[in-house]
């Protein structure tokens, strides 16, 4: 898989991407959170690419404080080969490389399989409360 910074042509193939991985939600519209992204300088917007084509993505956000990881999608016909923890292995190490001390993102309890692919990489569960409050409506 070759690794590289999202850009603007991409983005039809990368929205694609996250509705066949099921990352769309009505209330995130995918364009807008790629147009607030293109605005980001802190942090990192790569799209993965296996014989050209783009089968892969990951956002990576830097606060000051801790890291975020978004968007994280393998192409469902390259699971399971690797994929997904060498574009987090990356993440982690392009966050370290900026000073980031820490990780943090959520995942749905009962998304067992993505809990289990991040207990594999070694990623526990924080015991916290995640709050959240949305300011600009999408739908
Ligand atoms: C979750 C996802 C990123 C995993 O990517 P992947 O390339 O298939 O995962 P990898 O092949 O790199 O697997 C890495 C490790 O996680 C484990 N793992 C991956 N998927 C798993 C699953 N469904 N169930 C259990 N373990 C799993 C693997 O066994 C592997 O462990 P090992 O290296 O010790 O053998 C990918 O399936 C995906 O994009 N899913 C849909 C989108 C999504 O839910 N994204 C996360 C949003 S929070």
């Amino acid at each position: 898989m070759i690794i590289s910074a999202f850009g603007v042509a991409d983005t039809d193939a990368v929205i694609k991407l996250w509705q066949v991985c099921d990352l769309v939600r009505a209330w995130n519209d995918p364009q807008k959170d790629i147009d607030r992204k293109m605005t980001d300088r802190n942090g990192a917007f790569w799209v993965g690419r296996v014989g050209g084509d783009i089968m892969a993505s990951v956002m990576i956000g830097y606060d000051g404080h801790r890291g975020s990881i978004n968007y994280l999608a393998i192409d469902p016909a390259f699971k399971g080969q690797g994929y997904g923890r060498q574009l987090m292995q990356q993440a982690e190490t392009f966050l370290i490389s900026i000073g980031c001390p820490k990780i943090s993102f959520c995942v749905r309890r009962d998304n067992e399989p993505v809990v289990q692919f991040y207990d594999a990489l070694g990623y526990k569960p924080d015991d916290v409360f995640f709050f959240g409050k949305r300011l600009i409506p999408d739908d």
